[in-house]
């Protein structure tokens, strides 16, 4: 590909390469000369912390799989082993299962920064669903990962989440035999799940990241105002409230990074199992194909969905019914064109199905429509402006409640399972989908502001 002559040095080293490869122009391109808008805040760290926290995932994992044994008879002890005997092998062992947990903190953070500005929306949508497709890669990599030290936990764990697809009508019971190989959770099991862990679904999460990466870069980055930079450019055609990304926001980030590092070495000093959040205590515990632990929940992560599946019980199963009824209704009443006709029939043959089909398939369907739902956001979103800070007062009410629900969703789904949190949950599930699903009623109404022809900044 030729490049502008700006772009290429003559001399050095620089000039020897640049003559045989994009380097200077790649330089420029994505880092000196790519105008990120001037007003980024702290919410802006959260995408070069994943970046990081990806890059100590994959470092770390490399030096445990120099020392791990993917053997039923053997991964717990290598586990320990890499605790006790490897020099520096209780601090890698740490890093990588803080860094699981620090994945999710900084990717849910990053998720929730594009949601209250408006990030998923036209022209972003592709970086968003890049986005959604990585996050569904980290639930599946952090699965995988979690059968491995082969303690309790991994192994019920794995148990309960495959027998799950077991519900599928028809195809159910093979289907689960067929991802474990086994007629339980065995060391054929461990041994697919480990090359899923340490090389296919780490392939897929890099190609995702460039993807996101690229698409960010063609469009130009959001930023709180929610306005477009490149709207209003200089002679040189280079944004006017735009600012080079390097040194400005190198530096800026560099200091995210500083503030992250202190609180991840707290955390691997201090409280690695961080309560058993982190680390499960049932899994300093080897894995027992006899004898079912206690409790079985999964980490933290994953609580807020499992919330939900637990939630799916029969009366919610009608429940559900009943919504899908009245939408449908609303659909005749309201809906045009061939639509008028299709949506109604639809809901009256998933209501038969539903019938005839047990609560615990709807609790997988209702888990995977709840992940599945945010790769149609940036089409449900019809608010005028993208930015809540020049959406109505209501607007920030229903963020609230949803962000509300779902951080309960979350911490019931910690709890064992009671006739009271069951309840909440539903209601709180609830909550998460009427969220989406009514999304293009309520966001384009009420009064905006205006948002500023300029972006606002502020200097610190
Ligand atoms: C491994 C995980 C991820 C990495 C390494 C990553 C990386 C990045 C980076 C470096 C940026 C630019 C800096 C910034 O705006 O913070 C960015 C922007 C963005 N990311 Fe991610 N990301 C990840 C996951 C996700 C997920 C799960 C979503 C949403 C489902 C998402 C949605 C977005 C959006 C919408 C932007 C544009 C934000 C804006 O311009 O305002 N990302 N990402």
């Amino acid at each position: 590909m030729a490049t502008a002559d700006k772009d290429v040095e003559t001399t050095g080293l620089t000039g020897w390469i640049d003559r045989r490869f994009p380097l200077t122009a790649t330089w420029k391109k994505h880092v000196s000369e790519y105008y990120a808008p001037k007003n980024f805040n702290f919410w802006y760290f959260f995408g070069s912390l994943a970046l990081l926290v990806l890059v100590i995932q994959i470092v770390t994992g490399i030096f445990l799989v120099m020392n791990y044994k993917p053997d039923a008879t053997l991964a717990f002890a290598s586990v320990e082993y890499i605790m006790r005997e490897v020099p520096w092998g209780w601090l890698i062992r740490y890093m990588h299962s803080t860094g699981a947990s620090m994945f999710f903190v900084v990717v849910y953070l990053h998720m929730f920064r594009g949601l209250i500005y408006g990030s998923y929306r036209k022209p972003r949508e592709l970086v968003w669903i890049f986005g959604c497709a990585i996050f569904l890669c980290l639930m599946a990599e952090a699965f995988f990962g979690y059968l491995l030290p082969w303690g309790q936990m991994s192994f019920w764990g794995a148990q309960v989440i495959v027998n799950l697809f077991s519900a599928i009508p028809f195809i159910g019971p093979d289907l689960s035999l067929w991802i474990r190989g086994d007629y339980v959770v065995s060391d054929v099991t461990l041994n697919r799940f480990f090359a899923f862990h340490v090389i296919a679904i780490p392939l897929v999460l890099i190609g995702l990241v460039v993807a996101h990466l690229v698409a960010l870069h063609e469009v130009g980055s959001n930023n709180p105002d929610g306005i477009e930079i490149k709207a209003k450019k200089d002679a040189d055609g280079i944004p006017l409230d735009g600012i080079p990304f390097h040194p400005y926001y190198s530096v800026h980030d560099f200091m995210g990074v500083c503030v992250f590092l202190l609180i991840f070495a707290a955390i691997i000093f201090f409280a690695p199992e961080m309560g058993g959040y982190f680390l499960e205590a049932n899994n300093f515990v080897p894995a027992n194909p006899l004898q079912t632990p206690p409790e079985i929940a999964p980490v933290w992560y994953f609580t807020a969905f499992y919330a939900m599946l637990r939630a799916t019980t029969d009366p919610f199963k009608i429940v559900l019914m009943i919504i899908i009824a009245l939408l449908g209704l609303f659909a005749l009443l309201r809906a045009r064109g061939k639509w008028r006709i299709a949506l109604p029939v639809l809901a009256l043959v998933v209501i038969v199905f539903m019938a005839f089909t047990e609560s615990k398939f709807w609790g997988v369907v209702v888990m995977g429509t709840a992940v599945v739902s945010l790769f149609f956001l940036p089409w449900l979103d019809r608010s005028p402006v993208k930015s809540i800070r020049y959406r109505p007062l209501f607007h920030k009410v229903f963020y609230a409640i949803f962000v509300f629900a779902f951080l309960v969703l979350g911490f019931l789904g910690t709890r064992p399972p009671s006739p009271a949190g069951t309840l909440i949950a539903q209601i709180c599930a609830l909550i998460y989908f009427a969220f989406f699903l009514g999304m293009p009623f309520w966001t384009p109404r009420g009064r905006f502001k205006l948002p500023p022809e300029r972006v606002k900044y502020k200097p610190h």
